[in-house]
């Protein structure tokens, strides 16, 4: 018997060493596969010469685009060659926190039954100023809500909840709006729903109509306002992003089947070299199944992560200006692409920085402006981009 045991010992031990190794080697084929694509994406040859002399908003403006930037209150009071640069190269904004529920140090919803416009106010205001248009970013999301939300919202007030602050701040900015992101984030095939429907707070309270129920009370507030579905993962050639188009493209049909008003599709583009296959044939033909439901596209978020490029900037710059203008030289082929906004404009204000820091803890580079508001060859990719994009004038 003893034998017989120190065999399946013996057995199990070998077993669970082969695993091991198989494991590794899977592991190291993996590193293997994203260093050897991260050499790939890299190439010393490749200029980024522009004509000088014109911002991104004239150049995108030139060929019937727009060009924008997420930003925050906070910067743009603190920082005036930082506002300055978002004037001069901006033609939209994006407040990244002030019309959401709640998000960094604004609170739009203080209480079920309160709003504070102090800070959506101030950016409105910024952005009537300096003559651009203004974008509503995001009325119904299940992130950057207030702390009482969950503990005060439930299946019984939800809509009452849902239409009272849509028609609140819709009401309040009419005509302001270029386009409202009105639903943020309803996908997730990895949540198991035969639709594909994220399980958020909203989709539990109201249902899968939640959705429709939104933009009819956003058009009905603002009849003007371009109404936009955002979402994120929809860039890359993986089974799981490929599956999530999918199930946007489903969404985008069943919306349109039952006469939602929705204008557009937002992309939100947050990019991540080295860690998944671009390949531009499969994005274009994505664009190509939304624009052939007469959506429009937006590009709603675009940033280009560099957790995964080497330490060396020449390389990273380099590296990251070529994700910009191969990704931007296919999405503005398809002539529904209307608009390129970028999750903020300079390195010293990003979300990069929170959601992909880099392991050995240098300054990420993900925008066109460094942190001094100095051009990178990122700048240079998107105006390239701008500068041969087919004109939709
Ligand atoms: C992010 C902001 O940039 C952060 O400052 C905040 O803490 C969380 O939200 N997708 C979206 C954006 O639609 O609203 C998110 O913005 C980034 C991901």
């Amino acid at each position: 018997m003893n034998q017989r045991r120190r065999l399946i010992g013996r057995r199990s031990f070998l077993f669970s060493l082969g695993s091991l190794a198989t494991m590794s080697a899977v592991a190291m084929s993996k590193a293997a596969y994203q260093n050897q694509q991260i050499q790939a994406l890299d190439n010393p040859n490749r200029n980024f010469i522009i004509t000088e002399g014109f911002s991104l908003k004239e150049r995108a403006a030139k060929k019937g685009l727009i060009y924008g930037a997420a930003t925050r209150q906070i910067d743009l009071l603190s920082n005036a060659s930082y506002a300055a640069a978002i004037v001069h190269n901006c033609s939209v904004l994006v407040p990244e926190w002030e019309f959401k529920w709640a998000a960094g140090n604004t609170t739009l919803r203080p209480s079920a039954d309160r709003f504070d416009f102090s800070a959506p106010d101030w950016m409105a205001n910024f952005a009537a100023t300096h003559n651009q248009l203004l974008r509503g970013h995001t009325l119904v999301w299940h992130d950057s809500l207030p702390t009482w939300f969950r503990k005060t919202v439930n299946s019984h007030n939800a809509a009452r909840l849902l239409e009272n602050h849509i028609q609140t701040v819709v009401k309040r900015y009419a005509g302001k709006i270029h386009s409202w992101d009105v639903v943020n984030e309803a996908i997730k095939p990895e949540d198991g729903r035969y639709d594909g429907l994220r399980i958020t707070p909203w989709l539990k309270m109201l249902g899968k109509n939640y959705i429709d129920l939104a933009f009819h009370l956003t058009a009905a507030a603002d009849p003007d306002a371009l109404l936009v579905y955002n979402d994120f993962g929809l860039d890359y050639d993986t089974p799981e992003q490929e599956a999530k188009r999918t199930a946007v493209l489903k969404l985008l049909e069943d919306l349109r089947d039952k006469g939602t008003p929705i204008h557009a599709l937002g992309i939100q583009a947050h990019l991540s070299p080295g860690e998944n296959k671009f390949n531009p044939s499969k994005l274009r033909k994505f664009l190509q199944d939304v624009a052939s439901m007469g959506l429009k596209i937006m590009i709603t978020e675009m940033d280009v992560a560099d957790k995964r490029l080497p330490t060396d900037l020449k390389v990273r710059d380099r590296t990251i200006a070529g994700v910009y203008e191969d990704y931007l030289s296919t999405a503005l082929d398809e002539q529904a692409v209307i608009a390129v906004i970028t999750w903020g404009l300079s390195d010293r204000y990003t979300y990069v920085s929170e959601s992909q820091p880099r392991s050995d803890r240098a300054p990420v580079r993900p925008l066109p402006l460094d942190a001094q508001m100095q051009r990178k060859l990122a700048w240079n990719a998107i105006a390239r981009a701008f500068d041969n994009a087919p004109n939709r004038k």
